[in-house]
Formats: C-alpha cells, structure tokens, sequence
C-alpha cells in the first residue's frame, strides 16, 4: 500500500476536514507533529477530506492483544491493523497474557514489540497481583520506572477480590500517579462458570446466572478504596445500571473513579443469548434493555467518562464450545466507532465533541499518556481518524485484521465510518488500501 508507513519530507495535508467547532479546514503535518496548513508546498502528499470530520486519533484503554503467549488468536501486529482500521492510534494492552505482564521485563517486551510491530502505539497494563493470583503485588514500582513508564494496572479477566490488596495497590500507585483498573466481579457473587445475566431467561436457558450486585458491590467498595487512599480508580467495562448509580454517588463525594462502557454493552442485551451461540458469551454478561439504556445515560452525561473495547480475540478452538464452555469475550476494536455513531451519534446523546471526549480524550487523560488524547492544534502529535458519517457497510468477519473471528457484529448492517487513520504523521490506515 502506497503512503502506508511513509512519511514523505514535504508532509501530509489533510484537506477541508470538519475540524468540529473550528470549521472546515486544512490539516498538514510534518515530522509527527502539526505544522501550519500555510506552509505546504506542491510536493505534500493530499487527502481530500470533503465531507469527513477529523477527531483525534482513537485510544482503547482495554485491549486483549494475546501476544506473548497466544499469538494463535492475536499478535501485535494484527491486534494494532485491527485498532488501525477502526480509527485508534493508541491501545492498553491488557496483562493477562503468558508470562502475565507483571514484571518491568514483561512490560518492556510489550513496549518493545508494539514500537517494532505496532500500527498504533501500545501501552502495556501493569499486573496487580503476580500471576494475576490476587495475593502478592506485582512489580508496581519497577513496571512504572521501566521504559514502559506503566501508569495503567490491572488483573482483568479477573477481580482484585482481596479488600486489602486492592488497598495496597491504591496506597503504591498514587506515588506515580498510576491507576488501578478494576474487572469488578465479586467471584463469591458470579463465579468463573457465570456467564448469562441472572434473571428469568438464565433460569429459562438453564445458565448459571451473574447478578449486578455482583459487580456493584465491588464498585462501591473500590470508590470507597479510593477515599480512603487518596487514589485513582477505573472500572472496567460497566454493565450495570445499578453500577451507574454507584458511580453517580461516588462522584457526588468527589471520589476519583472513572469508567469504561465496552460497545457490545452499549447495543447488544441479554435476549442475544437465546440461541446460545458462544459469541455472545463475554464476561461480564450482555444485560437487559433496561441497564442498556442506563449505561447509554451514563455515557452520554459523562459518568462514565470513557469507552474500552475489550477487544478479546479468541483461537476458534477456544470459541466454539457449547456456551458454558466456551471461551468469554468477543472482538471490537474495528467497529468500535459503528457502534458509537449507532448508539449515541445518531439518536442525538452524543455529538463529535463528545465522542473525541470520550475514545480519545478522556482515555488518554485516564491513563496519562502525554502523546495521545490532544487538539488537532500546531505543535501536537499528529494523531486522527478521518470519519465518514454517512457511509455503512455489512461487516463481515472474514475480513477483519484481528485474526481472531469471534466477531459478534458479523453479518449486521453498521456505519463504515474509518476512512483514514494517520499516527504520527502517517497513514495507518487507509479504506480502500490505496
Ligand atoms: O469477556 C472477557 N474476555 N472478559 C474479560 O474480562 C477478559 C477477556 C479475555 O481476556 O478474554
Ligand atoms: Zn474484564
């Protein structure tokens, strides 16, 4: 592909983009940073930007990229084309990988191979507990220190269930102004084996069931954490409404925890399991309409500040088991921004503002990377997505990056809204390939 990687001397310029609340305007860039548009010569390499809004480029606080350990399901190679395509220019990269991220060398590996193999920048996620077992820490200080400068920690895949670790952890981190991104799942409450939300069509589908409380009850006692410590907090993928109203009471006491809303919790619900297709198994569980519409309130009126993907690629062998069996999780980061136009764009919650506030901006904020999240201004990094807002497509999961295909929006009709993603002043993607 022509342009893909290369960044011609004269520059990029990025012409009569919707530059949202500043206009339509031009955008050039030289050396990864915006310069000004007056500058560029004859020689700039052109994208005609008619009709398209450029936001910042896109920044997923939760991705599984499987590397190292299973680079059968993901790697980071296709794990970065994949959040490419779909319009992000940074991902966290998720611990629960083999070895666990929870040692500085673990982390500089990550950091090492996402700089030699990555179409997006990856920021490795600190371990909190060694072996992800949640009874010692994990290396906070030296993973925070290495190159890797980890600012994000988390044993998602599984809760930081012990109160005073989580309180250690807490106590550690603030020193570098680290954050403790929690899986909340009380496993007392929901199990390993639970994996349809507890209601009438668990007890109907014979499934074991996963009751908000489960959940809510370890948000609350991590907000509570947080007072206490002085720290900051960050729940992973909220599923529940009755989360949204701790958080609602968490922020009223001024207590510093965020959130994370994946897509498939914004649009998909728990009648998606009547057939008991493993795709729609993800922990935590798609829920009814109604904590839908809670988590699309909490969304669009910033209690939950941000949106993570849990992209979680998974081998076709770990996938395709009866429900119970199978392996949770489903893949997200190339129609991350469909789902979003779909569910907040369209019906009027969100407008462009608010969705670079919440993939881009407030991501970056959240876990302190200072490259990423910033104004398409002079001087700053030259990250953007260049979206399409009218253009929809049938996604089909043959011809996703990721090489994983537990892709739940296959064969759905959703906005195509990724025409171009450029970080640092080059094109890392491009619809159409040109
Ligand atoms: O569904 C999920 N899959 N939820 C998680 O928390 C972990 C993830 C994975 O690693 O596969
Ligand atoms: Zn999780």
């Amino acid at each position: 592909m022509s342009g893909m990687g290369e960044a011609p001397n004269a520059g990029l310029l990025i012409v009569g983009a919707d530059l949202v609340g500043a206009g339509q305007g031009d955008l050039l860039m030289r050396d990864g940073v915006f310069v000004d548009p007056s500058e560029a010569g004859a020689d700039v390499e052109r994208i005609d930007a008619d009709g398209l809004v450029a936001l910042p480029g896109l920044v997923d606080l939760h991705t599984h990229l499987r590397e190292p350990g299973r680079e059968d399901a993901e790697t980071i190679a296709t794990g970065t084309l994949a959040a490419a395509r779909g319009g992000y220019t940074a991902v966290l990269a998720m611990a629960n990988t083999d070895p666990v991220t929870d040692t500085a060398e673990a982390a500089e590996h990550i950091w090492a191979l996402g700089r030699r193999d990555g179409a997006a920048e990856v920021v490795p996620v600190g371990a909190v507990s060694k072996g992800l077992q949640g009874s010692e820490l994990a290396e906070l200080g030296l993973m925070a220190r290495s190159a890797a400068t980890v600012r994000v920690f988390s044993d998602d895949g599984v809760c930081v269930t012990d109160a005073r670790l989580m309180r250690r952890a807490l106590e550690y981190v603030r020193a570098f102004d680290g954050v403790i991104a929690q899986h909340a799942q009380d496993p007392r409450l929901a199990g390993a084996d639970a994996c349809c939300h507890e209601g009438e069509l668990s007890g109907r589908l014979g499934l074991p069931g996963w009751p908000p409380a489960a959940e809510s009850t370890i948000v609350a006692r991590d907000a509570e954490l947080a007072a206490l410590t002085g720290s900051r907090t960050h729940v992973c993928h909220v599923s529940t409404a009755d989360t949204v109203d701790v958080l609602r009471w968490a922020h009223r006491r001024g207590i510093a925890i965020t959130a994370e809303v994946t897509p498939h919790h914004l649009m998909l619900t728990t009648s998606e399991l009547t057939g008991y297709d493993p795709i729609y198994k993800v922990n935590p569980p798609l829920r009814p309409d109604e904590h839908v519409a809670a988590l699309r309130e909490a969304l669009a009126d910033g209690t939950i500040a941000a949106v993570g993907t849990d992209h979680a690629p998974h081998a076709r062998h770990d996938k395709q088991h009866a429900f119970i069996d199978a392996a949770p999780g489903m893949i997200g980061l190339e129609t991350a921004l469909a789902v979003l136009i779909e569910t907040m764009v369209k019906p009027g919650r969100l407008d462009w503002a608010g969705v670079a506030e919440r993939m881009s901006y407030e991501p970056a904020r959240i876990a302190r990377l200072p490259h990423q999240g910033r104004p398409l201004t002079i001087g700053e990094p030259a990250n953007v997505v260049l979206v399409d807002p009218q253009a929809r497509a049938t996604v089909d999961a043959a011809t996703s990056a990721s090489l994983a295909r537990n892709n739940p929006w296959h064969s759905r009709e959703l906005p195509d809204p990724v025409a171009a993603t450029i970080w640092r002043g080059r094109i890392s993607y491009r619809r159409g390939g040109s």
